[in-house]
């Protein structure tokens, strides 16, 4: 049997077992040099002014969220606007927050949030911010997003937790919003094991992040270093401060040796990110003449792909024979993060597969696969030619037949595969309802009742 292709992948490196064998031999593991130092270099590759280092990506929107709400004054109930596609983290930190997640459907080139659809969603008086993500590695539309959401008033949270360093019309993600985060956790573009990042360039709102991510503590003492050299008046006040909590806040620290695994990492970041755009142009070359069943994805001129994943989506059947094919092959998949599909939000929001078709559809029919810098172009060609096999050979099923067809008009001037678009560039892009469903959820077909061979 060839090597697994996993999805993510860490290694040790040099560096970063000089990095860990200093902190053992310093003892120092609460927040400090290293923490400090891989803050600075995050941010300043974002441009942005602060960076929190904490012990989720979640952890980060759940604290970003509950800054701006306490800044803003907001009230429990008050509305935030989240895409009807993403990992569930993003909608559940809303609801933490006692505020209400309102939905609003994806673009189906980029699969991040459609700003066209943004205004709509703004109603009544109660929104107050929105969280566009971007989704795999590729930047949501996020200028105009931020020029809707600016002249509503909301606030802007980027999801980041999927991208890093990619940029759009040449400036960082994270430097669009009013805060941004980003997640470090397993198979992200950095593997810190558990980890995530918030940004800013608002003073008030990193005060109360780093605040809200340690209890909630006044800021006067919020690490052992805030003391150092401190006499007279001075010393006494922090004394007095320093089991002050000011906010009900949360205990979201990491250690030292998460930061010392993310700087390692930050420091050959380039090199990752070229690794991983080699592969996925590679898979995007190899599997061309599959396109009239499969969406690639595209990277629209503007913007850069930090490609975190490599999305595949089937235009119109379910997804479960490939991937079930894949993983056979030594092929690990995963399911594009949903959100319309998940029992935790069924009986709150019955309607979302009916309300967001986009989301539906990709729901359905999107996974995706590993480009990470560990695999290669051979293991590129082997997915390539995994997928090309389970279409000419393994699958007997006719496609499921169009009920419903949406038609797009994407204005967007795309590339594709890094390239000008020529043929085929789906500007006109068809994507369908099936008829109907199986127990398991799976589309099925009036001439065959479970093509997929799945068990219901
Ligand atoms: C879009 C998105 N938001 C938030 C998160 C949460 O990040 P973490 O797992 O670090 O909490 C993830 C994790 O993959 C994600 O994909």
């Amino acid at each position: 049997m060839s090597k697994p292709i996993t999805v993510g992948h860490f290694a040790f490196t040099p560096k970063a077992r000089r990095y860990v064998r200093e902190i053992m031999k310093s003892g120092r593991l609460s927040y400090g040099p290293f923490s400090q130092r891989f803050e600075a270099e995050f941010a300043r590759l974002h441009n942005c002014a602060f960076a929190a280092f904490m012990n989720s990506g979640t952890s980060a929107l759940h604290v970003a969220l509950q800054a701006m709400k306490e800044q803003g004054g907001w009230k429990d109930g008050d509305e935030v606007i989240v895409p009807a596609q993403t990992f569930v983290a993003t909608v559940n930190i809303v609801i933490h927050n006692r505020l209400k997640p309102v939905f609003v459907d994806v673009d189906p080139i980029t699969y991040n949030l459609d700003h066209r659809k943004l205004i709509d969603a703004i109603r009544g008086g109660k929104t107050r911010a929105v969280i566009p993500v971007h989704l795999h590695g590729l930047p949501a539309q996020i200028d105009e997003i931020c020029h809707d959401a600016r002249a509503f008033g909301l606030q802007v949270l980027e999801d980041s937790c999927e991208s890093m360093f990619a940029k759009f019309k040449g400036q960082p993600v994270g430097s669009w919003g009013d805060a941004a985060c980003f997640s470090t956790y397993i198979a992200h573009l950095l593997s810190t094991g558990i980890g995530g990042l918030a940004t800013t360039n608002n003073p008030d709102l990193a005060k109360r992040i780093r605040s809200l991510m340690n209890h909630g503590r006044d800021g006067i003492y919020l690490s052992i270093d805030d003391d150092d050299g401190l006499s007279g008046e001075r010393l006494r006040e922090v004394i007095a401060k320093r089991f002050s909590f000011t906010s009900i806040g949360h205990s979201f620290r990491a250690t030292e040796f998460e930061a010392a695994l993310g700087l390692a990492q930050l420091e050959g970041h380039e090199k990752m990110l070229a690794a991983r755009k080699r592969n996925a142009m590679r898979l995007i070359e190899n599997l061309r003449d599959l396109e009239d069943k499969i969406q690639l994805p595209i990277v629209p001129q503007d913007r850069e792909h930090a490609w975190m994943m490599f999305p595949i989506v089937l235009r119109y059947e379910d997804k479960a024979g490939l991937t079930q094919h894949l993983e056979e092959h030594g092929i690990e998949t995963r399911c594009i993060p949903r959100i319309v599909d998940q029992p935790c939000y069924a009986s709150e929001y019955p309607d979302l597969a009916e309300r967001f078709p986009v989301a539906s559809w990709l729901t359905r029919s999107g996974f995706y696969v590993g480009v990470h810098s560990a695999l290669d172009v051979g293991d590129m060609d082997r997915i390539a030619d995994c997928i090309r096999q389970y279409f000419q050979v393994v699958r007997r099923v006719p496609s499921i037949i169009a009920e419903e067809t949406v038609t797009l008009d994407h204005d967007a001037d795309l590339t594709y595969a890094g390239k000008k678009a020529t043929e085929p560039q789906p500007r006109s892009q068809p994507w369908t309802q099936p008829r109907r469903e199986n127990a398991a959820g799976l589309a099925v077909s009036e001439e065959s009742p479970n093509p997929l061979g799945a068990s219901t």
